[in-house]
């Protein structure tokens, strides 16, 4: 994996970290499509790396590489003890979580929030550096709006402005990032939930592209609303790396094709029978503490488009009477076989 060094520092397409979905069921699997996208763990507080089970919150296979863990937390100090504490599982970067609105994470002035004080970020990352020497990332917006969250002693609360965003990357900057991750959306901290703040603050690409004209020295990659092949391939005509999330999540199929991005990449050549198989494989081998249900749920989307969709869903969510396998291997005869050995095209 050591010789990818320089793409993981700049990967050309990477899977955005998200909770609740991208643990190391959904990473194995996301694996099984792409060999060289970046994959993120969920973000982990560094409170709970500190205190938690260590064990359960950090381990992973080694073939989810290259794998980044994204770290949310506003005290340089403790973010330094979790970056440490973390060395022992030798992820290939460290991600700071600046981007997330959600109540939890902002209203401790984490996440979204720390938009606001770059200085502070500039120092968790410096002291993040004093604790490993793997790339450091860190993925924010292109700026906030804290009305009802930031203190009234801010001159102003909407940060909202292309300035904005340039005043933040200045700043961090001072501390050497490796690569900026930039959701080309505002996150409003107060009345929208974290979903609503994934759709209802309008995408401004154009903020990103510019950021990578004024910082060409930098790595940006983009992040918000990309769904396909095409988008991804529009939007590295402009910055270095593209990640995606939701997409890649309900229509993962597509991230077969995406390996061709990276340099001497191609188009991984797997049909859905073939991930099944191993899906079967890995099920099969799975601890008995792991419900089979948590593994599949994270495949719902594996027929999204084509036929046999319905029957994929029904099947990994109805309620088993038999082993799971079983009904996997069943499954390879039921589905359609035209559909079961597509392969992705170019
Ligand atoms: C269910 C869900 C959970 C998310 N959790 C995180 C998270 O843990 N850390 C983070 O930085 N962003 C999180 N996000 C935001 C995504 O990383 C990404 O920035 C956002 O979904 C926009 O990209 P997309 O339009 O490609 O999905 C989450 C998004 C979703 C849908």
């Amino acid at each position: 994996m050591k010789k990818y060094i320089s793409e993981i520092k700049s990967p050309k397409v990477s899977i955005a970290p998200m909770v609740d979905r991208t643990d190391r069921h959904f990473r194995y699997f996301a694996r099984l499509l792409t060999k060289r996208a970046l994959l993120y763990t969920e973000m982990i507080t560094a409170q709970a790396i500190i205190h938690g089970d260590r064990n359960m919150l950090l381990d992973f296979d080694i073939v989810e590489r290259p794998l980044a863990l994204q770290i949310a937390g506003c005290d340089a100090k403790n973010i330094g003890k979790a970056v440490k504490i973390a060395e022992g599982w030798d992820y290939d970067e460290i991600n700071l979580n600046v981007g997330c609105p959600s109540d939890r994470v902002s209203g401790n002035d984490m996440g979204a929030s720390l938009m606001a004080y770059p200085e502070l970020v500039r120092d968790i990352v410096k002291e993040t550096r004093r604790n490993t020497d793997k790339p450091i990332t860190v993925k924010h917006r292109i700026g906030i709006d804290g009305k009802g969250i930031l203190p009234d002693s801010f001159e102003r609360t909407l940060l909202d402005k292309y300035e904005d965003l340039k005043n933040f990357v200045d700043t961090v900057g001072q501390s050497k990032v490796d690569r900026f991750i930039v959701h080309a959306r505002i996150a409003i901290l107060a009345g929208l939930s974290p979903k609503e703040n994934r759709e209802v603050p309008p995408i401004r690409y154009e903020d990103v592209y510019k950021l990578k004209r004024d910082y060409p020295h930098l790595n940006i990659e983009i992040n918000g609303g990309i769904k396909t092949i095409k988008e991804i391939e529009n939007h590295l005509n402009h910055v270095d790396g593209v990640m995606i999330g939701r997409a890649a999540y309900d229509t993962p199929f597509m991230l077969a094709k995406v390996d061709k991005f990276f340099e001497g990449g191609k188009i991984n050549n797997i049909s859905r029978r073939e991930v099944i198989e191993e899906l079967i494989q890995y099920l099969s081998n799975l601890n008995t503490n792991t419900k089979p249900h948590n593994v599949l749920k994270h495949t719902m989307g594996l027929f999204h488009g084509v036929k046999g969709s319905k029957m994929w869903r029904q099947l990994i969510t109805s309620p088993w009477d038999k082993d799971v396998v079983d009904i996997l291997k069943e499954s390879l005869e039921t589905l359609p076989k035209e559909i079961l050995d597509a392969r992705p095209m170019f």
